[in-house]
């Protein structure tokens, strides 16, 4: 069998599980021996969760990009790694083989390498989805230097913000991106971040767009020189090489910056090995792949699911991995049914928002593709609600591909909760059973465990686990105590997530949403705090307060209570100028869907905004707010709930 860790049957689920949790070092141990290693590992596991310190396979040393592509040469060198979708369906589709890949990612290495990059160095990237943007992230772990890929959405400000967290020196972009029928200038928006910016000596250009470009002699250099001169280097007899670095277990092998509910992202940090083990098997026992499946993740590699699912996790099992450029809705609300239909694709994975917006197109889309070819079905990023779940199996999945609803986070690096396709049940909207070595636990908010149960058997509560798993978030970069204080001290001995779940009598989790001040805007984390920062720095704004209300497609929309200085006739201008400044702090995604000018806040006689009130006005259920005699000024409430919108 291609995969001997893969579970087959629910017996051998609750086998393995069981045996993950009593002996998880004996079970890692024998997972992790599938891979290749330079040197095997003294011990498997130590951890406490007080520092926090998690360290997995202690001393082993490997390359992830030997796992990712050199073990497969031998077998499997003319098969594609990379299906490539360009936005625009009438360009030319690209197949990116094994040996093409290794080919590539030494160049990229060397390339790398002759500008002076080392190992440990941080490389900012910056590209749209295109298969170069695959070659910069693996060319980065071949020389052990940490890449931190940043979505091409995110502004200006947010790209110098990450720049100077992670002290970058390297930055490789693209002159320009294509989503749909737009060309998001990305060279142009870098040299924006970079005004002021004291660390990066080297930025790398791609040309993919053709857009105008400035290119700043002795700092930016394009990709197409660079790789040109690195191929001779790296081809000796007509054969390819160059080394991949020798990377401890426990090494860093990338940044990616999330948000989280205080104003600044975070630069969650994974490692080499436990990372590549975690993504290896929930990938193969997730989605169940076989050999030669197609699997397509709709996601960009700018966020968790694209690095976990498009890249390392089908790429270390030897897959073949759909990668598309577009988006779902251009040139028409028909493209992902025509991508599977010309590419076969056998595993779909995709988010609620997704599926809810293809929703709102009907069927007319769907005629005439041949689905035929799809086996199994996935969703992440948000609660499923039932309406979408049905649709999706219905009229995707023609009611014979089991979905997996997939619970995880950036900092779990991959799945946690999910059933396994076909192989566990699949309940709608609920995300189901751990994955083995996972070991989850609902607490109250003094940290105890919680066992009583409802009169439907439900208990309620917020979710920790109680363990580590290979992939366990190590630090935040540059600031370990925001790690410690972010995830490790809210309950002793416990990683919180932050969200509330549910559980069944039979063990299974429903996730029902973030507990903190953090939004999850069309499967992408939003924290308040942030957006309010950047309302506030709209000039004459004078405060503001920002909750989530449920949003049809979105999941959840943004409202902004805004106190607005010296407010003209004109709203709707002032909004927009709002917008704009939004979308200049942070990027487009966190605009906010709905803003409402008041003349004050509710808060409390200490200064605290009662954000619980807000959020109700925002949800439209003003029938009971509470209690609203503690408020500094009772009667703003009223005010805020005659106008809303
Ligand atoms: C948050 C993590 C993990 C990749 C995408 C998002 C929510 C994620 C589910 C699901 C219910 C989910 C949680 C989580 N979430 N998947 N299947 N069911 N909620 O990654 O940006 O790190 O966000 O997304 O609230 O905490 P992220």
């Amino acid at each position: 069998m291609a995969y001997p860790y893969q579970i087959r049957t629910l017996d051998q689920y609750h086998q393995e599980y069981k045996r993950s949790v009593e002996n998880p070092e004996e079970f890692w141990d024998e997972v992790a021996s599938n891979f290749q290693w330079k040197k095997k590992w003294d011990k498997v596991l130590n951890w406490n969760f007080k520092e926090p310190k998690v360290e997995w396979f202690i001393n082993g040393k490997l390359n992830i990009t030997e796992n990712c592509i050199d073990r497969h040469l031998a077998s499997m060198g003319e098969k594609p790694a990379i299906i490539w979708e360009p936005n625009n369906p009438e360009e030319r589709v690209r197949i990116v083989t094994y040996n093409r890949l290794h080919k590539r990612v030494c160049q990229v290495a060397q390339m790398l390498h002759n500008l002076g990059v080392k190992k440990g160095d941080r490389v900012c990237i910056y590209m749209g989805m295109i298969p170069e943007l695959v070659y910069a992230v693996l060319g980065c772990a071949r020389i052990g230097a940490i890449h931190s890929v940043i979505f091409g959405g995110f502004s200006a400000q947010s790209i110098a913000d990450r720049l100077y967290d992670a002290d970058a020196e390297f930055i490789i972009t693209c002159d320009g991106a294509f989503r749909g029928n737009k060309d998001i200038p990305l060279k142009s928006i870098i040299d924006d971040a970079l005004i002021g910016n004291r660390s990066v000596k080297k930025v790398i250009v791609y040309t993919r767009t053709r857009t105008p470009v400035s290119m700043l002699k002795g700092r930016d250099v394009w990709w197409e020189d660079e790789m040109e001169h690195a191929e001779h280097q790296v081809e000796k007899d007509g054969k390819v090489y160059f080394p991949a670095e020798e990377m401890d277990a426990e090494d860093p092998l990338f940044i990616l910056y999330t948000s989280g509910s205080t104003g600044k992202p975070k630069g969650v940090v994974h490692s080499s090995a436990g990372y590549m083990v975690w993504t290896n098997y929930t990938f193969v026992n997730t989605f169940q792949y076989q050999p030669g499946d197609v699997h397509f993740c709709t996601a960009d590699i700018g966020w968790i699911t694209g690095h976990s699912y498009i890249i390392y996790g089908p790429l270390s099992a030897g897959g073949t991995s759909l990668m598309f450029e577009g988006i779902p809705t251009w040139p028409d609300a028909g493209r992902f049914w025509d991508i599977v239909d010309r590419h076969k694709v056998n595993i779909l994975y995709t988010a609620p928002t997704a599926i809810r917006s293809l929703m709102g197109f009907g069927l007319d889309p769907i005629k005439g593709k041949d689905l035929s070819s799809l086996r199994i079905l996935g969703t992440v990023g948000e609660p499923i609600n039932e309406e979408a779940w049905h649709w999706y199996d219905d009229n995707i999945g023609k009611n014979r591909c089991p979905i997996v609803d997939t619970w995880w986070q950036t900092e779990t690096g991959g799945v946690l909760i999910s059933n396994l396709a076909g192989v566990t049940p699949a309940i709608p909207s609920w995300a189901s059973l751990p994955l083995p070595g996972v070991q989850p636990i609902l607490v109250d908010e003094n940290g105890n465990e919680i066992t009583e149960r409802d009169e439907n058997g439900i208990i309620k509560g917020n979710l920790c686990i109680k363990a580590p798993w290979p992939s366990t978030i190590r630090t935040t970069y540059g600031d370990h105590e925001r790690c410690r204080t972010n995830y490790f001290s809210a309950y002793e001995n416990l990683y919180f997530t932050g969200d509330g779940a549910m559980k069944d009598e039979k063990g299974n989790y429903r996730i029902t949403g973030r507990v903190d001040d953090v939004l999850n805007v069309s499967g992408h984390r939003l924290g308040t705090a942030e957006v309010e920062n950047a309302i506030n720095m709209h000039a004459g704004v004078v405060e503001s307060a920002v909750v989530g209300y449920p949003h049809d497609i979105k999941g959840q929309g943004v409202y902004a209570f805004v106190i607005f200085e010296h407010l003209h006739s004109d709203e709707n201008l002032t909004r927009q100028d709002i917008l704009q400044t939004v979308t200049r702090i942070i990027g487009p995604i966190a605009k906010p869907d709905k803003i409402q000018f008041v003349s004050g806040l509710p808060k409390t006689r200490s200064g605290k905004i009662m954000r619980r009130i807000l959020r109700k006005i925002a949800e439209g259920d003003t029938s009971n707010l509470g209690d609203t005699t503690t408020l500094l000024d009772p009667g703003i409430v009223e005010e805020i709930k005659n106008g809303r919108l």
